[in-house]
């Protein structure tokens, strides 16, 4: 794709230049404009030790490199940059080539080739709901997941549930006691909340029950039979509503390994910070003092009961994912109020001497905003990750009974578009940014939603299939309409789009990229005919339909979102 013309365009620019090949490819860009052509180098550095204005350097070059090389149809200068528009048929070939390799899925790269990735995502707590919070995380972990994949990584994503912790103690204890009154076959984590509710409201005429919780919890961290008999019930019971969740969402995690897991581990973590001199102790609890420059409160790694915490576990965890799981990149799909928590681990891990820890990184995401009254919270204020997907499929399911009553299949194609409208609406936006969450428009076919994306791809699908014949493999004619050279030139930024929106852990840049990729491609469908043309004109147009569904289908499924065959 575009990385094989920036080879060819740098090969050709060394000698005038007295740049290595690999320095020009990495600083060669898009223009700003479509109009100024394909690729656009950069004068200003070369100008500087060349004692030379950039604008007439970049002069200087195009007389000098006009008509050397045979994939060029031209190249100017505009201001510090030289402008090189590619032919037509170099063009076509670029993408054509790459789309024909079938070892490697379009896009893909070899960026992270031999290293391990590990994307802690979703993370619920047990015995709670997976609220909006956990659905952000869940979604927009998945795809940089799926995004590290396509660079080429071992990648590991972990479901760091939150499994462990005193409350485990009373929750079991309680359904020791009061188990039997509750139905766990529906709605699980109902009858769980109810449980730890009636729990604590026992506890307040009996404080016994407070002692009676914690010895639970203690026989619990001591392996106790009958207790993690109860509390890997809790953990399934749990799970069984994640999975609803989870399957609508189509996520999917290499391995769950909660908190609990870490268990074992503590001891260790306590040990190493003792040896480095950094645990002290305040206020009875064993805390990790920052620098007072860094005006940072303390890490607290144990508490005055001895009882560890979740950041204890987190740096066990890191160090684990570091020294047993050989992870060379550990990414934290953890929302905004969590910054601190995230600062202060990565920072211990710091002082405690391991240079690893700047390849941990917490990817933060803001909020969603609802406006009053649109969503129904079913359980009080929280709003729940799949009532968001249930009312999504209640309207997908009603739209599709207006708009194409015959559609077979309705209710998998309902799910598969409702499912593309939330994650979409989701990934659409910078992560970091808090979100509007408007329904109506996530689920609209018109807007720059997934359905519309999807709907694309079907648009295309749908031409393939009328043209009914095998997609040729070569073909004769240059495509060169305007809106072909266009939308091929959309198609070959694919493989540099998902590699910055890795690099960036940002998936809005896929997300915005395809919404282009379908204008780009509305344009070239409206003003070319494609089926009924002479048979080569209608093969080449056909090849360049294909193209774009290959590269829809695998940006959708890089977002973690399905492609329909029609909708
Ligand atoms: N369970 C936590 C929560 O819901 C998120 C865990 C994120 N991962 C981590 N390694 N701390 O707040």
């Amino acid at each position: 794709m575009i990385r094989r013309a920036k080879k060819e365009i740098a090969r050709s620019l060394t000698e005038a230049t007295g740049r290595t090949e690999q320095e020009i490819i990495s600083s060669l860009e898009t223009p700003k404009t479509y109009e100024h052509g394909h690729l656009a180098f950069p004068v200003f550095m070369l100008a500087k030790e060349r004692r030379c204005p950039p604008p007439q350097l970049a002069q200087e070059l195009a007389a000098q490199l006009a008509g050397k090389n045979p994939i060029v149809a031209k190249v100017e200068a505009a201001g510090g940059f030289l402008n090189f528009t590619l032919k037509p048929e170099a063009l076509q070939g670029f993408l054509f080539t790459a789309l024909r390799n079938t070892e490697v899925k379009p896009g893909h790269n070899r960026d992270l080739d031999g290293k391990t990735v590990i994307v802690d995502f979703s993370s619920p707590n047990v015995a709670k709901p997976m609220h909006i919070g956990h659905f952000r995380a869940t979604v927009i972990g998945q795809s940089i997941r799926n995004l590290a994949e396509a660079q080429g990584a071992r990648v590991i994503g972990v479901n760091h549930i939150g499994d462990w912790g005193t409350q485990f103690g009373k929750l079991a204890w309680a359904y020791q006691n009061w188990g039997t009154e509750y139905d766990f076959s529906k709605e699980p984590i109902d009858s769980l909340i109810k449980l730890y509710v009636r729990f604590h409201d026992e506890a307040e005429k009996n404080p016994d029950l407070e002692r009676l919780g914690a010895e639970a919890f203690l026989k619990l961290e001591q392996g106790d039979a009958e207790i993690e008999k109860i509390w890997k019930f809790i953990v399934e019971a749990s799970f069984q509503e994640y999975d609803k969740v989870y399957s609508l969402l189509g996520t999917h995690h290499d391995l769950v390994l909660g908190e609990s897991f870490y268990n074992d581990k503590m001891d260790d973590v306590v040990e190493r910070l003792k040896a480095k001199q950094l645990l002290q102790q305040s206020e009875g609890a064993q805390v990790v003092f920052f620098p007072e420059t860094e005006k940072m409160p303390p890490c607290l790694i144990r508490k005055s009961d001895g009882a560890s915490i979740y950041a204890t576990r987190d740096l066990a965890a890191a160090i684990y994912r570091h020294e047993v799981q050989k992870a060379d990149q550990i990414l934290y799909v953890v929302g905004v109020d969590q910054t601190l928590h995230f600062k202060q681990i990565f920072r211990v891990l710091e002082m405690m001497g391991y240079e690893w820890s700047k390849d941990c990184h917490h990817v933060v995401f803001g909020q969603y905003r609802f406006k009053d009254g649109k969503m129904s919270t079913r359980k009080g204020k929280v709003i729940l990750a799949e009532d968001v997907i249930y009312q999504a499929i209640d309207m997908v399911r009603q739209m599709i009974e207006e708009k194409n009553p015959s559609l077979e299949n309705k209710e998998t194609v309902a799910k598969q578009v409702a499912a593309g409208a939330v994650v979409f609406n989701d990934l659409i936006n910078d992560r970091v940014k808090n979100v509007d969450f408007d329904l109506d428009r996530a689920v609209s076919m018109e807007g720059d939603s997934g359905p519309y994306v999807q709907y694309t791809n079907v648009r295309c699908k749908s031409i393939l299939r009328k043209y009914g014949k095998d997609v040729p493999s070569d073909f004769q004619r240059v495509l060169d309409t305007p809106e072909e050279q266009r939308l091929i030139f959309t198609l070959m930024q694919f493989e540099h789009v998902i590699q910055t929106a890795y690099r960036q852990f940002k998936p809005n840049v896929l997300a915005q990229y395809l919404l282009e990729l379908c204008t780009q491609f509305s344009h070239f469908y409206h003003k070319n005919r494609i089926l009924g043309e002479a048979a080569d004109v209608e093969a080449s147009r056909i090849c360049l339909v294909q193209a774009t569904s290959q590269i829809l289908t695998e940006g959708l499924r890089l977002l973690n979102i399905p492609s329909p065959e029609v909708m």
